[in-house]
């Protein structure tokens, strides 16, 4: 029996961070970042609004959807780069709030490609009975890890949530190829520095601003687009499908931009490649799942349609998954 995902939810904060109210923080314009990027808007947390919040109304979302019980989730995997605190895990304490007795509780750290990393970690799980059900979350509230004088990072990300339950299902349906890779060598590509064992948290890295994003947009621009074009052709090719028999290639929201050179590669029309980025910008791990919860509500993926995920996050990490619903 293969793993699928039977169900998914969303939440994102109300707050909204238009390019309007960005060209009156730092020097830019709703022109540059709308041709450079895609992005119009983004949701923002408020001061006393952080992560596990959206994904536990995330996950509540999906649970519900899916009429299982929180019981009866056997793993929490929280994909977040921005957890409410370094200890204990969000997958913990989503586990608390949800009320999923039986699950273990834990946080992947795989920056973008969080998500596809929880599925990927959950799939073999499934599908050699070891548990039967699981829950895969991507949080983020990434704009408290946001330098807001630093104009190449602070107009791209987003703040929210998305969440799958995945469990066994029958005949060709659910994951029918998933990878995950990650190469360290571009650490500096997108990083933050402060706040670990390395350089800890004192009041040097706190006025250095180390405990903030640093991203070299440009050099990762292209890498994002091989690895997503190179390891979704690997999942079709390793299953025997084509494009053509792809509904929807739901790819991670980092640019319009990147979306467009990784459909050109991948010579899937425009109308099959899925993008909500001009209004939730990059949410890292929760792009995603938010997008396939949407594509799910809003009728663009029914029973039976094959999907292509991929993902590219800092590490670098990335990550390729394809599924029938
Ligand atoms: O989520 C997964 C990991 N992240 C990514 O994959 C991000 C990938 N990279 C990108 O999305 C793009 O590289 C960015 C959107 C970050 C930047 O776009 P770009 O077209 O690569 O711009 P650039 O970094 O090459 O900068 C071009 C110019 C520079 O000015 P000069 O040196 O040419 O005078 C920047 O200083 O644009 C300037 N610039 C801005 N101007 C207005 C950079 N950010 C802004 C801004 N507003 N917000």
């Amino acid at each position: 029996m293969n793993a699928g995902i039977i169900s998914t939810g969303h939440d994102y904060p109300e707050g909204i961070l238009t390019n309007a109210d960005l060209e009156k923080i730092v020097e830019t314009s709703d022109d540059w970042i709308t041709t450079r990027t895609g992005i119009k808007q983004r949701r923002k947390a408020s001061e006393d609004e952080y992560t596990s919040q959206f994904a536990v109304r995330a996950a509540q979302r999906a649970l519900e959807s899916a009429g299982i019980s929180p019981e009866e989730i056997e793993i929490i995997v929280c994909a977040t780069t921005t957890p409410d605190q370094i200890l204990p895990s969000t997958g913990c304490l989503i586990q608390k709030e949800i009320g999923a007795v039986n699950a273990a509780g834990m946080d992947v750290f795989a920056a973008c490609s969080g998500f596809l990393y929880g599925i990927t970690m959950v799939e073999s799980m499934i599908r050699t009975g070891q548990i039967r059900y699981a829950l895969v979350v991507g949080a983020e509230v990434l704009t408290k890890y946001v330098d807001y004088t630093d104009r190449s990072t602070c107009v791209i990300f987003g703040d929210g949530a998305g969440a799958a339950v995945l469990g066994p299902v029958e005949g060709d349906k659910g994951i029918l190829a998933t990878k995950i890779m990650s190469d360290g060598r571009y650490e500096e590509q997108l990083y933050a520095p402060g706040g670990g064992t390395k350089l800890g948290t004192t009041h040097d890295t706190i006025d250095n601003g180390e405990h903030f994003f640093k991203m070299k947009g440009n050099e990762l621009f292209k890498v994002a687009v091989r690895s997503m074009a190179g390891i979704s052709k690997e999942m079709l090719a390793k299953t025997g499908y084509t494009v053509d028999d792809v509904k929807m290639v739901i790819p991670h929201q980092a640019n319009q931009r990147i979306t467009d050179a990784v459909a050109s590669r991948l010579k899937v029309p425009e109308e099959k490649v899925y993008s909500n980025i001009a209004e939730h910008g990059n949410t890292s791990s929760a792009s995603i799942p938010i997008a396939l919860d949407e594509c799910i509500q809003e009728g663009k993926i029914v029973e039976g349609d094959l999907v292509l995920m991929t993902a590219f996050g800092g590490g670098v990490t990335w990550g390729g998954t394809l599924i029938r619903f």
